[in-house]
């Protein structure tokens, strides 16, 4: 219910007048690594040094120009460009509304070959995270014309759809690297399981799929019981750590994060910058309401 409104405020821009302002800011500066690439590079470096690797999302999304997709695509590849001179370890995350996949659809796929044609050139890999379901088909649409053509590129499948375990098949049989997450969006039950029961156990069946059929799958949760599964499985099938890696957001459960480093596993975090920052943040506080107590300035009871 409260995760309901939540995702459901994430959409709405008088909500983000009231929740978007400085009330905001300690859980901001928590979730986001800044305002500016320079600052999200810094995090990037810290990561890397407690051995883990990252992949950067400058913050942005449902584009409504061409002009906004532009420069969001310009700005991907001055990420690329300072991953390169930096010589951090890290690749890139992007959203196709942000893209221009709304304005024009022509538009939104051009900005984004120009940035995987770019990564290739710099031997560097995008990964396209997947949005509400409205633009699941033409996600996966899109990503399979460009993989057919560009193999440093990779797609997003959420446990929580029910059609995801024939998406990773089909993904699986081309050899495609998928990130394999729970899934963030206000869903209606003709899509997707309503009970977290139910996705955390399409979950595990989906990435047993990935960890036994895939190609170097990105196992994204904060589930200590996924964790386990995922470990369990790779530990039963004879699967060693280098075939897959953990996936994490920026600073939720680093407890965990360097738990998983010490127990030897790959581990990558996504790491968000920019001032978009509003539904990001939001879907991070449906995910977990305790979180609001950081807005109003109480005191986060999660483990650090
Ligand atoms: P669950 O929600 O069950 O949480 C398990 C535990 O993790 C909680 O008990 C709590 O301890 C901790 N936790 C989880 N979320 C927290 C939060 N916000 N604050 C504090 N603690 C929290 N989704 C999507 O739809 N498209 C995408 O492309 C991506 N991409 C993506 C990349 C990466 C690297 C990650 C880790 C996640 C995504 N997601 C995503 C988000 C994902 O779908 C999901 O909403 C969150 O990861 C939360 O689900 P968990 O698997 O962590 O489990």
């Amino acid at each position: 219910m409260l995760r309901g409104t939540l995702l459901y405020l994430s959409e709405q821009s008088l909500a983000k007048r009231v929740f978007g302002g400085p009330l905001a800011k300690p859980l901001v500066s928590r979730f986001v690594a800044g305002v500016r690439l320079s600052e999200a590079i810094e995090h990037v470096r810290r990561l890397n040094v407690a051995g883990m690797t990252a992949t950067l999302d400058y913050l942005g999304e449902s584009v409504r120009n061409a002009g906004a997709a532009g420069a969001a695509a310009m700005q991907y590849i001055a990420i690329l460009h300072a991953i390169e001179r930096s010589g951090v370890q890290c690749n890139a995350s992007l959203k196709l509304t942000q893209m221009g996949l709304d304005v024009d659809r022509a538009l939104g796929v051009r900005n984004l070959e120009r940035i995987i044609a770019q990564a290739d050139q710099l031997g560097n890999f995008i990964r396209i995270d997947m949005e509400g379901s409205a633009y699941t088909q033409a996600t996966l649409d899109i990503f399979h014309d460009l993989f057919a053509r560009y193999k440093n590129v990779g797609v997003v499948i959420q446990a929580y759809l029910y059609r995801s375990e024939n998406d990773i098949r089909a993904l699986n049989a081309i050899g495609a690297r998928v990130r394999l997450c729970k899934g963030a969006y206000n869903e209606p039950a003709s899509v997707a399981f309503a009970e977290k029961a139910d996705t955390d156990k399409n979950f595990i069946k989906l990435m047993q799929l990935l960890l036994s059929e895939g190609n170097y799958p990105g196992i994204a949760t904060h589930d200590e019981h996924m964790i386990a599964a995922t470990r369990e499985h790779a530990a039963k099938h004879g699967i060693p750590p280098e075939r897959f890696e953990f996936q994490m957001l920026y600073g939720i459960r680093r407890d965990l994060q360097a738990q998983i480093v010490r127990d030897g596993y790959r581990l990558r975090i996504y790491v968000p910058y920019g001032e978009e920052w509003y539904p990001y943040m939001m879907r991070r506080l449906a995910e977990r309401p305790a979180n609001l107590l950081f807005v109003l300035g109480g005191v986060l009871r999660e483990r650090r």
